[in-house]
């Protein structure tokens, strides 16, 4: 809240722009990205590695928020992306995005999509397994092709997230196993394939961390493994990708260090220990996607109906929920709300904020506190631009909302309103 503006008017200011015209303007609910906001992230990583005199790519994990606006300006900020899909790669070719500059994650990637990777020669597929090698490999003979490649490891390092958001311990379904000796055979079965090029190597260790200390483990270890390899096999890498996850404020009561400041950690664990093992200093790339996208995003919900239940609480419904955000009811994720025509009102009571959509668990917020708020008010809940639009769903036959970009008060769609004739154009009807 502390970082929210607010315009003469006294409402809450998105980009420049009036949260109350927007909505008049687009209606709820709606999402809406302040793009200077993700464009100062993007160079606060770039500046990191710039201070540290470091090769890097800063790769936005699309997965966070993808469509064609949203790579478009990614690209205008000289960063990358990593990709999880045909889909997402699909968008990106359709953004004009250069494909060099994608990276292809993922632990079941389809015949389909690699064959998709090859034929638009993306920057790097990230291997994840035996079985995608051996695809590949058929792949890349079958069209005489060539790819660069990474390899991703299971550092063993097991961050203090969310249970779901948690990839980087032994037991996860991604990447090669470290310990076990599969990340060092994945690397023989690599080199010994002249049409694929081994970059380097890539862990990524989970979502939302606060901790320095995860990060720095899991380099250190990515680190001394390209050591290890280079000592064995005399393979010397030119990148290690040290993935995302860097942790955000969503409330009040959060208070984790900028994200570029996890960066400059891991820079230096990385240095430190490229240097005690007398390798030379790999390009460092990074892949953060909710840092950039999370609080860059703000979803507007116009308020409906009440219930006061007698002792216990009100609910305050408002025209939206798990549909456009589902994190809530998912993850326990925790957000703020405030009063769109008036951020900094008073607080005169604790409501629950909930959707509108057929099941208890919907509730976007447990316990807001807000001043009195009466139907047709726009309520505005913070740092959604991550895992919100991302995951939404057409539950209940419910839309998706529209998005909307904003900076130096200019607004433009980056995506339209679903519409009922949208939710029903893949139906065919009995014959
Ligand atoms: N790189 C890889 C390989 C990943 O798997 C992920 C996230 C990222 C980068 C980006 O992580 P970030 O910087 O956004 O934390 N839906 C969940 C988050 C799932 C994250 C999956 N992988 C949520 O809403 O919390």
């Amino acid at each position: 809240i502390s970082q929210i503006q607010i315009n003469q008017a006294g409402h809450l200011a998105i980009g420049g722009a009036d949260a109350l015209k927007l909505v008049k303007k687009y209606q709820t609910p709606l999402v809406v990205y302040d793009v200077s906001a993700i464009r100062d992230q993007i160079h606060h990583f770039q500046k990191v590695f710039e201070d540290n005199h470091v090769a890097y790519a800063v790769s936005y994990a699309s997965k966070a928020f993808a469509c064609i606006a949203m790579f478009q300006l990614i690209n205008q900020e000289n960063a990358h992306i990593d990709v999880v899909s045909g889909g997402e790669l699909y968008t990106a070719i359709k953004a004009g995005f250069p494909m060099d500059h994608v990276s292809f994650h993922g632990n079941n990637k389809s015949r389909e999509e690699l064959e998709m990777a090859v034929d638009y020669q993306i920057g790097v597929i990230i291997l994840d397994n035996f079985h995608e090698i051996e695809l590949l490999k058929q792949i890349l003979t079958a069209k005489d092709a060539h790819i660069n490649v990474m390899l991703r490891v299971t550092p063993g390092v097991s961050a203090h997230t969310h249970e779901y958001d948690q990839t980087g311990q032994t037991d996860s379904k991604f990447g090669f196993d470290l310990k076990s000796g599969q990340a060092r055979q994945a690397l023989d079965e690599v080199l010994a394939d002249s049409r694929m090029t081994m970059l380097g190597i890539h862990a990524h260790i989970g979502s939302q961390i606060f901790e320095v200390k995860g990060f720095e483990m899991a380099a250190t270890k990515l680190i001394e493994t390209l050591g290890q390899w280079r000592d064995e096999t005399g393979y010397v890498a030119k990148m290690v990708n040290v993935g995302g996850g860097f942790g955000i404020r969503y409330t009040e009561t959060d208070d984790p260090i900028a994200p570029e400041m996890f960066v400059d950690a891991i820079v230096k664990a990385i240095k430190k220990r490229v240097g005690e093992l007398n390798l030379p200093m790999p390009a460092v790339w990074i892949e953060p996607g909710r840092s950039i996208a999370g609080p860059a995003g703000y979803n507007l919900y116009t308020v409906g109906s009440r219930k006061d239940v007698p002792g216990i609480r009100p609910y305050v419904t408002v025209d939206g929920g798990m549909g456009d955000n589902i994190r809530p009811a998912l993850y326990q994720a925790k957000y703020d709300a405030v009063l769109a025509s008036d951020p900094k009102a008073p607080a005169e009571e604790t409501v629950r904020i909930a959707g509108k959509y057929c099941e208890s668990g919907d509730i976007l917020i447990q316990k807001q506190a807000l001043p009195k708020t009466k139907p047709g008010d726009v309520l505005a809940m913070l740092a959604t631009g991550a895992y919100g639009y991302a995951m939404a769903s057409n539950y209940n036959r419910n839309p998706r909302p529209a998005v909307v970009f904003v900076e130096n008060g200019h607004d433009q769609l980056a995506i339209r309103r679903e519409t009922y004739d949208d939710l029903i154009k893949l139906d065919q009807p009995l014959q």
